[in-house]
């Protein structure tokens, strides 16, 4: 008998090469088809259909998107063609399998901090608002999953995609940074959010769920946490407040609890810090 297939899109991000690189490891039950852009582009429904009807995966885990706020604060339609009128489409072909999308902490208006699955969400921008929209729609089949993720890090195919990677490519270029001592999210290693997710999908674990690294951080101290495992770069790094800032809103404190996923979970979901540790060459 033929092994189980599951579909990632967006296999060419940050998640999706890391939910490739670990499937062995992680999900070897599943003969896993990874779609990059350049393979098909999701915009397309017509060709989206004929090959997910051609594939019949058995489960998706759905990592494409426009991901980077500010893209989608430039351009809404697009984000909400992409973000949300994409994963709609993918929920309905996958109606009657598992499907996992990525949502985001910034679905919070940051308040408060430390927020559980059952807080309301408050989305400030463009990518949070199409956020939330698609996580209705793939809420709305008990068979579906939605993770909330923080900031991740690692290295992603294009050397552009995790935080870690812009940060070093903005001092590499000799720009100066200020960041915020009083914004905090709680980062994780996209390492360990491939892991957690193929734990999930093995568990048919459905619903809703926040997963994150252990640790509340500001800005300033993530990159207190990077600039040791790199050579001195031209560009100088500097802190600065929330205060200050002018431009579209942003949550002062989206930091996640992350309790619920950690119950289901074989391993302990580390600060970042302890990640770090444990995995310099990730940000090297
Ligand atoms: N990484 C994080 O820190 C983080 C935090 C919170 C939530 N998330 C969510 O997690 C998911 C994965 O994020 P990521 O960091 O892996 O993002 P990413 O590195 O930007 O990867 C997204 C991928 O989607 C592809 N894509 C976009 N539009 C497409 C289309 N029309 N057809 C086919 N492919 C398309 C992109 O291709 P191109 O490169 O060609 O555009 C890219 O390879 C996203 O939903 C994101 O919002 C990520």
């Amino acid at each position: 008998m033929s092994p189980p297939r599951v579909w990632i899109t967006g296999a060419g991000g940050l998640l999706g090469s890391y939910l490739i690189k670990t499937a062995r490891r992680y999900a070897p039950d599943w003969q896993v088809i990874g779609l990059q852009r350049s393979d098909l582009d999701l915009n397309d429904f017509a060709a989206l259909r004929n090959r997910y009807l051609a594939d019949s995966p058995d489960a998706v885990i759905h990592c494409a998107a426009i991901a980077h706020p500010p893209a989608c604060q430039r351009d809404p339609e697009h984000a909400h063609r992409v973000n949300v009128d994409v994963t709609c489409q993918l929920a309905e072909f996958a109606v009657a399998v598992p499907l996992f999308f990525y949502s985001t902490d910034l679905v919070f208006d940051g308040k408060r901090g430390n927020y559980i699955e059952s807080d309301a969400p408050n989305p400030l921008t463009v990518y949070a608002a199409t956020k939330v929209a698609a996580e209705q729609t793939v809420l709305a089949n008990p068979r579906h999953t939605v993770l909330r993720l923080s900031l991740n890090f690692g290295k992603s195919p294009t050397g552009n995609r995790g935080f870690n990677e812009q940060f070093r490519n903005e001092l590499t270029a000799g720009r100066d940074i200020a960041l915020f001592t009083d914004e905090y999210r709680c980062p994780a290693a996209a390492l360990h959010t491939a892991r957690a997710t193929w734990e999930l999908l093995n568990q048919r674990a459905t619903g809703l769920f926040h997963l994150c690294g252990a640790d509340r951080l500001a800005r300033w101290e993530i990159a207190k946490l990077l600039l040791p495992h790199w050579p001195p770069l031209p560009g100088r790094v500097t802190p600065d407040t929330i205060k200050n800032y002018q431009g579209p809103p942003r949550p002062a404190d989206s930091s996640l609890n992350c309790a619920k996923v950690q119950r289901l979970l074989s391993f302990r979901l580390p600060g970042m810090a302890e990640a770090l540790a444990q995995y310099p060459e990730e940000v090297r």
